[in-house]
Parts: C-alpha cells; structure tokens; sequence
C-alpha cells in the first residue's frame, strides 16, 4: 500500500499568522494550500448573496451542501475565490465576511457539508491544511501538527495594520471587541470547537516576527523529513 499522503495542519485564532505561514509552508515544501477558513467565509457570503438569514441553520447548511465556489490564482500570486461565477475574493476579507464565517461555522450541518471537500485536497505530494480544526477534526491523523497563537491584542493590532493599509477606516477598540466575541463563539461552540489538538505544537507569536515564526515550523518540517 503505498504510503499516505502527508498533511502539515495549521490551526489558530484569527490574526494569529496563520494564513501567512501556511502560505509560505506551502510554497517551500511545493505543496497543495487548503484555506478552510475561505470555504466558511464563501458559505456566508453565498448566504448574503441569495438572502438567506445566517440563523435560518436549515438553509445555510443547504447552500454549503450545493457550495459553487472556486478558487484560483491571478498573475499578480494573489488567490481569487468564486462564487456561482461571481468574483467574492474582497467581500469575504471584510470585517463582515469574517463575522458571517464564524456564525455560519458554528452550524453542525454546514461543518458536516464541508467536511469531505476539504480532505478531497489531501493530494500528493502533500497539503498544508489552515483552519480551526484542521488538526482535531479534519485531518486527526496528520503527522505534524501546529496551533498558531498570538494574545488578543497582538492579533486586534495586526488586523488594524492591515485594514489601516488598504485604506479602511477602523477603530482598534471596535477590532478588539469583534476579535474578542469571535474568539469566543469559535471556542465555545459545540461542532468542533478551536481548541490545540493534543499532539500539536503550540507557538505564541505575540512577541516574534512571522521570519522568527516560520523559521520555528521549518525546524519541525525538517526534523519530520519533509523539506528535502
Ligand atoms: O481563518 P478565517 O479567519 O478565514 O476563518 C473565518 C471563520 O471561519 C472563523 O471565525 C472560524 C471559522 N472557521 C472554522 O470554524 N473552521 C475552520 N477550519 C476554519 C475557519
């Protein structure tokens, strides 16, 4: 039999430097990226699109069921994602597209829908799998694990940096409050809650630099054998 294809999972709080890492992990090792976090957010946004309320648990987990979403990369490297057709990749990086995500992930049914689309990316020569339960739910039996963390101002800050750049207008305590109650609402949820799977390597990058940070998950990607 030959052997499975391996699966580095990247798991965390929002702004705790996952998406970057898993980036730059994925273009070393030459390996697929799945973004679960993108699959939730097209789900709420697909919800906005048909006018379907975020509550109404039934027909959210029927939109994830039928999800016609579709991603691909433009010249410039950045990912571009799609639904029914329609080009969503800004509308789902927005404060609001992040709120419908974590309200619309905490529905069992839309998990369950989601589930088998993301392990269908389990393909050679590996992945690397960034989410919240990449590692406890998704991908159990990956053999190198990560849990990416950061303190809630760290995380509030970074996103302000990020949204001040491209122009938005926010206020960091409005950050902190939004960041906080998705923290919690993610945590707490029944349907595979953000907690570190017990074999995962948790690091805090509150005070390191991402360079710091991913020179940190090199050292246990080499040490596993996979960066050869
Ligand atoms: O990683 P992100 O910020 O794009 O995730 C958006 C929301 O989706 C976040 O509030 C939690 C949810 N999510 C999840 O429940 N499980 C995942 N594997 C990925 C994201």
């Amino acid at each position: 039999m030959l052997p499975p294809v391996p699966v580095i999972t990247v798991d965390g709080p929002s702004g705790a430097g996952k998406g970057t890492i898993s980036h730059m992990l994925a273009e070393r090792l030459g390996w697929h990226l799945l973004d679960s976090g993108a699959l939730y957010r097209v789900t709420g946004q697909a919800c906005v699109i048909e006018g379907v309320s975020w509550d109404d648990y039934s027909a959210v987990a029927q939109i994830a069921r039928h999800l016609e979403v579709a991603f691909s990369t433009a010249k410039s490297g950045e990912i571009l994602v799609a639904y029914k057709g329609l080009d969503v990749s800004l509308a789902i990086r927005t404060e609001e597209g992040g709120r419908g995500a974590s309200k619309v992930a905490a529905i069992p049914a839309v998990r369950e829908a989601l589930l088998q689309r993301q392990r269908e990316l389990q393909r050679s020569p590996g992945l690397v799998a960034d989410g919240r339960d990449m590692g406890t739910v998704v991908f159990r039996n990956a053999p190198l694990k990560f849990f990416l963390t950061a303190s809630v101002l760290e995380r509030a800050s970074r996103r302000y940096a990020q949204l001040i750049a491209k122009g938005e207008s926010v206020s960091l305590p409005r950050l902190l409050e939004d960041i906080e109650e998705r923290d919690t609402r993610d945590r707490s949820r029944e349907a595979s809650p953000l907690v570190p799977a017990e074999d995962a390597i948790v690091i805090d990058s509150s005070a390191s630099s991402i360079a710091e940070v991913f020179e940190r998950v090199m050292h246990e990607v080499r040490n596993k054998g996979f960066d050869e």
